[in-house]
Formats: C-alpha cells, structure tokens, sequence
C-alpha cells in the first residue's frame, strides 16, 4: 500500500514510520513526504531515506480549500493510498478530510477524547492526571476526532515538566503509529458505524481500539 506522510517539523514519528516500512512482511510503503513548511527536519530524513518529499507551502495559497487541493492532488499523483499525519499543524478543510475518508491517520499525544488541540502535556499537568498517553485514529473533520485504532498508556511521575512528560509520550508514539498502520494496511482494523473493529488472524472480531500497556 501507498502511504502519503504529512508534516510540518521534526520528523520522528515520520521516522518511526520509515522504520517500519523496512521490516520484513511490513506491506506499506512511503510513496511521499509532504510538509506544508520549507525548513521542517522531517524533509531531511525523508530525503535521507530516499523517499521523495514536495513542500507545499500553505502561505502561498489564498484559501484553505486551494492549499488542500494542491495536497489532495500531489497525493493522487504519487498513487496514495493511504495518508498518515504525523505531526501535521494544518486544520484541514472538510472537503479534504471527506475525500480521504478512512483513508487518514493521525496520531495525537494523549489519550483521546482528553486534551484535544495544543499545550496537550502541559494542559495535562495542569489537570493532574496520574495517566496519559497517545492515540492514532482515523481523520474526522473535528479536530482530533475520529475513529480510534490504538492507543498506548503512559504513566505521569513525580516532578514531570510538560517536556519530559512530551519525551516520555513520544517514545510511545514512535511504537504505537507502526503498530496502528499495520492493522489498517492488512486489513485488521476497518471502521463500522464510527468505531474500529480489530480482526484477528482468524477473522474474529473485537471492538478497538487496541490498547497498548503504560511505557515507564
Ligand atoms: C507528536 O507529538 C505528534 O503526536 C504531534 O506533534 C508531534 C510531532 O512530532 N501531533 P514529530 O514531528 O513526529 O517528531
């Protein structure tokens, strides 16, 4: 399967996935990286990789709807199948989100439907909750929403501060959006009446979303 990765900066959960596209039997396959900004790290581990990366710069376009359709269109050119946000900072329009419908991951660091939106580890201190963790689930057009696929559970320690709590939740997510992709590439993991359903190697079926114990 053809999968479109896009970002807008750093690039790890980007390279997890590129990792995982190079175990054996993993039958995804990254067709191309787009970053909607010119300078994110992720264009250079792509690049490293050998993967062909475009930047489609969203401040050269004058509406929402025509940045998405030069996206919509890039993606269609490389063959995509499959298109997986990773670290993406555009709301995309409704339009875009309705023609990749359960054609789109994304991954949000914590556990869905809590702490939509930004400062997701501070906002989470603040709360003072014991757990949190991250999600990958299919696109909606509400902001982090969507049918979940896997979530994984990352305790909060004493004396935490919002960024060693965020590295604590990114270890997570570099393990949790591999493992996501490859249930919706072999066909494990498909949206019924908005909700995942996980099938096993025998074909029985479990509500998701597939839980992933806490990373110390
Ligand atoms: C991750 O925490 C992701 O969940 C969030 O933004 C961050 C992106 O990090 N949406 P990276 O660019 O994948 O390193």
């Amino acid at each position: 399967m053809r999968i479109g990765v896009l970002i807008s900066g750093r690039g790890s959960n980007l390279a997890a996935l590129i990792r995982a596209c190079a175990e054996p039997g993993f039958r995804g396959r990254i067709a191309l990286v787009i970053s909607n900004r010119p300078n994110a790290e992720g264009l250079a581990i792509a690049e490293r990789a050998g993967i062909p990366t475009l930047t489609i710069d969203h401040k050269n376009f004058a509406s929402r709807e025509t940045f998405d359709a030069e996206l919509d269109r890039a993606l269609r050119a490389a063959g995509v199948e499959l298109v997986c946000n990773a670290g993406f900072m555009r709301i995309l329009s409704d339009g875009f989100v309705e023609k990749w419908r359960n054609h789109q991951l994304n991954i949000h660091p914590s556990l869905l439907p809590a702490f939509k939106g930004l400062h997701v580890h501070k906002r989470a201190l603040d709360a003072g909750v014991r757990i949190t963790g991250c999600t990958v689930h299919f696109v909606r057009p509400e902001m982090d929403e969507g049918p979940i696929v896997a979530q994984a559970a990352v305790p909060v320690l004493p004396g935490d501060t919002a960024e060693t709590l965020a590295a604590r939740v990114l270890e997570a997510e570099h393990k949790l959006y591999p493992l996501a992709l490859k249930l919706v590439i072999d066909g494990r993991a498909r949206v019924t009446d908005e909700r995942v359903v996980l099938i096993d190697a025998v074909g029985a079926e479990t509500p998701a979303p597939l839980f992933v114990p806490a990373v110390q």
